[in-house]
Order: C-alpha cells, then sequence, then structure tokens
C-alpha cells in the first residue's frame, strides 16, 4: 500500500479525481458540483495538469480545493508539450502553482517520458524544486516501466524515489498488468491509473449509439477502436444488467481490484455522470467476479512470452 498521504497526514483515498474536463466540458458550476460529490465519496486524492483546458482545470481546482487544503492530496504534471529543459520545467510549474494558488502541491508527474532531454537533467530539476518544497512526491506518467526503474536508480543516488506512477490502465487496456503494477509492487512504488471507464466506452454508452469523447476526440476514438474492445464493453454491460449494477461501477472497481491496489483516477464531464463511478469506491469485488470481468479481454502475454510456464 501506498505511503501518500495528504499535508496534515490523511491516508491517500482508494480512488482519485481527475480535473481534465474543469474548464472544458465542465463550466465552474459543474466542476464544483463534482469536486463536491467526489469529496462526499470520501476522495482526498485531486489529479490535473499543466496542460489542461489552458490552465482552466487546474484554476477551477484550486478554488475548490482551498478550503480543505491540507486534508488534500493534489497532483499535477509538466512536461508534456514544450519539452523537458529546466528552465521550461520550471516555468511551467511555477504557473502551474501560481494557477492553482498553492505555494506547494503533493504530487508533480512528469506528464511523459521525453527522450530528447536526458533523464538525469529532468530528474535533477525535479529534486531541485522538491527540496526549495514546492512538492511533496515525484511521479511519472505514460513511462514504459524500465523508463520508471531508470528514473527510480538515478534518484537514488540522491536520496529519492519514484513515489507514484500514472499510466493508463482499463479493462480493454492492460498492458500495465505485464510489468508496470508487478514492479509497483516489488518496489512500493504508489500507483494512480487514468481512463478507468476507456474514456468512456466502458459506461455501455457506445452500444446505443450514444455521444461523447469517443465520437468526437479522434484520439480517443482510434484508441478505442478495435473491434474486441467494443465486444467487452458489449459483455461487461451484459454482465452489468445481470447484476443490477452500472457497467461504470465495475469497470472502475475492477480497476482498484488489481493485487497492486491502484487508485483509479475517476471522472466526468457532468456531475450527472458520477454516480455510477463513485459506487465503486464502496464497491466490494469478489473474487469470482474479478474473474469473470478480467476474462471479458485478453490477459496479456508475459514480459518473458513464456505463456505457457505462467
Ligand atoms: N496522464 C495522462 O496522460 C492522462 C490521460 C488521460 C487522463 N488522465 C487523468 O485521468 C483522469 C481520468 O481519465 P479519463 O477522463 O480518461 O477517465 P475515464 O473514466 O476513462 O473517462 C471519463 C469519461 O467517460 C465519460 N463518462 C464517465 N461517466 C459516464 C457516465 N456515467 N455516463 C456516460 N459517460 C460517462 C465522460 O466523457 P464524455 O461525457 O465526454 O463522453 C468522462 O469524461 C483525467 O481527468 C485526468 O486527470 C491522465
Amino acid at each position: 500500500m501506498s505511503m501518500l498521504t495528504s499535508p496534515d497526514g490523511s491516508a491517500i483515498s482508494r480512488f482519485a479525481f481527475g480535473t481534465m474536463q474543469f474548464g472544458g466540458k465542465a463550466d465552474a458550476r459543474a466542476s464544483g458540483a463534482m469536486f463536491e460529490a467526489a469529496i462526499g465519496a470520501g476522495i482526498n486524492h485531486f489529479d490535473t495538469a499543466h496542460l489542461y483546458t489552458n490552465g482552466a482545470s487546474e484554476e477551477f481546482l484550486g478554488q475548490l480545493a482551498a478550503p480543505l487544503r491540507d486534508h488534500l492530496v493534489i497532483a499535477t504534471k509538466v512536461g508534456y508539450r514544450d519539452g523537458t529543459s529546466s528552465s521550461q520545467l520550471q516555468r511551467d510549474f511555477d504557473l502551474s502553482r501560481k494557477r492553482l494558488g498553492m505555494e506547494m502541491v503533493d504530487i508533480l508527474y512528469l506528464h511523459r517520458f521525453d527522450s530528447q532531454t536526458p533523464l538525469e537533467a529532468q530528474l535533477e530539476t525535479l529534486v531541485a524544486m522538491k527540496e526549495a518544497g514546492q512538492f511533496r512526491f515525484i511521479g511519472v506518467s505514460n513511462f514504459a516501466a524500465w523508463q520508471v526503474m531508470k528514473a527510480h536508480a538515478i534518484l537514488a543516488q540522491s536520496g529519492h524515489a519514484i513515489d507514484i506512477i500514472q499510466p493508463m490502465y482499463n479493462l480493454v487496456k492492460r498492458q500495465a498488468e505485464v510489468e508496470l503494477l508487478p514492479m509497483c509492487q516489488s518496489e512500493r512504488i504508489a500507483c494512480a491509473p487514468y481512463s478507468p471507464l476507456g474514456g468512456g466506452l466502458l459506461t455501455g454508452k457506445y452500444l446505443d449509439g450514444s455521444q461523447g469523447r469517443l465520437t468526437e476526440d479522434d484520439r480517443y476514438a482510434a484508441r478505442y477502436a478495435p473491434d474486441h474492445m467494443h465486444a467487452a464493453a458489449k459483455g461487461l454491460s451484459d454482465l452489468a444488467l445481470a447484476l443490477g449494477v452500472h457497467s461504470a461501477t465495475l469497470a472502475a472497481a475492477w480497476v482498484a481490484r488489481h493485487p497492486a491496489a491502484p487508485m483509479p483516477i475517476l471522472s466526468a464531464s457532468a456531475a450527472e455522470q458520477m454516480a455510477p463511478s463513485l459506487a465503486a469506491v464502496s464497491f466490494d469485488m469478489d473474487e469470482d467476479l474479478y474473474g469473470q470481468l478480467s476474462a471479458l479481454c485478453p490477459t496479456p502475454p508475459p514480459a518473458t512470452d513464456r505463456i505457457e510456464e505462467t
């Protein structure tokens, strides 16, 4: 289990809430309603990024989080679009803290692996910011396991570590099971996976032709295009119907059920969408149901490719 805590020492919640839609599909009022719903469900970990909605996501989150600040774990990310030079990372993070209205955030992620700047230099910048008290936990997102371990080894030289990773992980995107999640268990690294609902695919709404991110955003349409993913969404929906539970509840609870105890980052574009995924926070999934859900999509082969011996 994760050792991450809020500034007042509260344990980090089992689920997080992502604010990528704040200031985009969700206006200030809708964002406020979603924040309150997440808090009401016991969530104290909120995720944003320098990149999201031109800064509005960080601004909205900062305003909403202010009254509860010390009880919350606030995460942001830098280094997605403009490179990862020391000056760029510091400039982006300074602006992120300003938007959030926070001298210090809890988790700072490198948003993705950047091969254009030596990893040593990127981490040196992060360590300097951490030692200056600007953030508390080091994270990386969208890194392969070897990249996480390389970062971990570099950081160990100065007495630091990768504290948390943020990979994509859901019922139809299971690559994280091969190396990332076992690595987290072995190295005691926390994990907050994003897209637990496959961008909305696993709500089942596309089965009846509804509109949403997958019909509006080409990147997500391509990411979730394969037929077997839609077949899994159908299987999930059938199972959910039989159990009298929402597909989204099962999908989000399935992510959290992995033995590495990942903390799924729930999200929504409107407050009305939140109830089914928030129900996952208190959903008790037994081994049998976990197995049935896992069988909806192929388990990825092991890193050694020796399938016959697993
Ligand atoms: N590190 C990264 O690179 C990265 C990448 C992506 C996300 N993230 C983080 O992870 C968080 C979650 O990611 P995600 O938004 O991709 O998660 P997700 O749970 O896979 O998808 C959430 C989307 O599904 C749809 N949805 C959710 N509940 C629904 C319901 N009850 N009925 C119908 N549609 C529903 C909504 O989209 P529509 O209404 O628009 O269809 C919602 O925005 C983000 O907020 C962000 O903080 C990080």
